[in-house]
């Protein structure tokens, strides 16, 4: 064992063998960042999808300060504060009618935790405890705590989660990139949605609490969007079994697709409890929100109410910070820049796909977008494992000048992709500029790719 010479951030703790270097960022304003050297990277992905309104922005800056002189610390389960107030009213109205209730925590897997807690008890509250089974895609994810790797869809981990996690059942996830021969995209994503149907069968519905589904996917699939006629499906089929229909919206809520939630493009699939993280406070703070309906949380108050809570549930100064950074989605109306900048940065990937062949698909809505990269694009043939694309367009990114999000998931078997996901106040100039320098990585990465086959064959 060599002895390990990196730094000691967090980063000490990944495999070793991933070789893509780690810029010393030190500084970040609007969608760029700036290593220790005073090279400027654009940030293409906002870290993991989640820097909405762009770095340094002084005004959420101010309002974190201010907060913190004030009032730091009030504890939820003892004291009432208003900046908690203020920001679960402002997260419910923006939702609408349906989501009256929102409970905070410091994170996506933290409000997953309290989303699936919550069912539970109010299961067993209403005299139904054999409702326990949770269904999910295969793949997906939904956090890293030991429970939510246990309902995330990534069969790399059956020996990690084997008598550890409570595992998930699992259905397909309806890509549409790919589909088997005797499907074509619309059937094959019905045929997905009566999965769901099959296997609440085959489990007993008496014995399913939730089917837990992100509207527009994140890494594990490459921002795969559910489309309208299969989210109308899954929510009927719910329905009709009496099981709670969860949209895990911590990558592709607060704002990332054109509207408050993504699944508001689904007006008759309306969710039973909705999860957001990530844009909702945009970086400035750890927050995540479970937003439930008013009949549900009222009852299970009048029965035992909800008793689990965090310490951080609520913190005055993420509150503050959050519903600072919701004044910036008004100010500079982040929500249309979402679907504007989204349709602009799309047409300028459409055009580098006619470049780079590399290009197989190109998914996604506004400002969530993911491109596959493939070695072939007429049989959709993905790269040899080896050459690891996903690792390969970050290291020749950084040379370029961008900063990516990208990790092979699922080992590859499901493609290779990365993330398209600009901060939602990136201009059109700007929009230019990372498809000028994307260009730069793609013809990188296709002649590495090319030596690499090469190199392959003649061995
Ligand atoms: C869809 C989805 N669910 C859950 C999570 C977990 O959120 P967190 O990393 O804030 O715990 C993530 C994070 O990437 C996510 O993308």
């Amino acid at each position: 064992m060599t002895h390990d010479t990196r730094p000691l951030s967090q980063d000490v703790f990944y495999a070793r063998s991933n070789a893509v270097p780690l810029p010393l960022i030190v500084r970040a304003e609007g969608v760029r960042m700036w290593d220790d050297e005073g090279t400027d990277y654009i940030d293409v992905s906002s870290g993991p999808v989640v820097s909405n309104i762009g770095h340094g922005n002084k005004r959420v800056a101010a309002a974190m300060a201010q907060q913190a002189e004030t009032m730091d610390f009030a504890y939820s389960r003892v004291s009432r504060h208003q900046p908690n107030i203020d920001l679960v009213t402002r997260i419910s109205r923006l939702a609408g009618p349906g989501y009256e209730r929102v409970c905070l925590a410091s994170g996506g897997s933290e409000a997953m935790e309290i989303a699936i807690k919550f069912l539970r008890q109010y299961v067993v509250a209403t005299g139904r405890p054999e409702k326990r089974k949770i269904i999910t895609l295969m793949p997906s994810y939904h956090g890293g705590t030991i429970a939510m790797l246990g309902i995330t869809g990534d069969d790399d981990l059956d020996t990690f989660i084997d008598g550890f996690a409570i595992p998930a059942e699992h259905i397909p996830a309806p890509f549409q990139y790919r589909v088997p021969d005797n499907h074509t995209s619309q059937t094959w994503r019905m045929s997905c949605a009566d999965a769901l149907d099959q296997k609440i069968t085959e489990l007993g519905a008496d014995n399913v609490l939730a089917f837990v589904v992100e509207p527009i996917g994140g890494l594990a699939t490459g921002a795969m969007p559910m489309e309208e006629d299969y989210a109308n499906r899954i929510r009927d089929i719910c329905t009709r079994h009496g099981i709670f229909l969860v949209y895990d919206e911590i990558l592709c809520g607060a704002g990332r697709t054109g509207q408050f939630l993504a699944s508001h493009r689904y007006p008759d699939a309306q969710a039973d409890l909705v999860v957001l993280a990530k844009g909702l406070a945009a970086g400035y703070a750890p927050l995540g929100a479970m937003l439930a309906p008013a009949n549900m949380v009222d009852h299970l108050s009048d029965l035992t109410g909800f008793n689990f809570s965090h310490t951080y549930n609520a913190n005055p100064i993420t509150c503050a910070t959050a519903l600072a950074v919701l004044d910036e989605y008004d100010r500079d109306n982040l929500f249309d820049a979402a679907r504007e900048r989204g349709a602009y940065l799309r047409r300028l990937l459409d055009s580098l796909a006619e470049k780079h062949a590399c290009i197989g698909d190109i998914r996604g809505d506004g400002l969530l977008m993911a491109v596959e990269l493939v070695a072939d694009r007429n049989s959709k043939t993905s790269y040899p494992g080896d050459f690891l694309p996903t690792e390969q367009v970050r290291a020749f990114g950084l040379q370029h000048g961008l900063i990516i999000y990208s990790r092979r998931t699922a080992n590859g078997r499901n493609g290779d992709w990365f993330m398209v996901a600009p901060p939602l106040t990136i201009t059109e100039q700007e929009c230019d500029e990372l498809a000028e320098r994307l260009d730069a990585t793609l013809t990188d990465l296709t002649a590495a790719g090319l030596v690499h086959m090469a190199l392959e064959v003649a061995s």
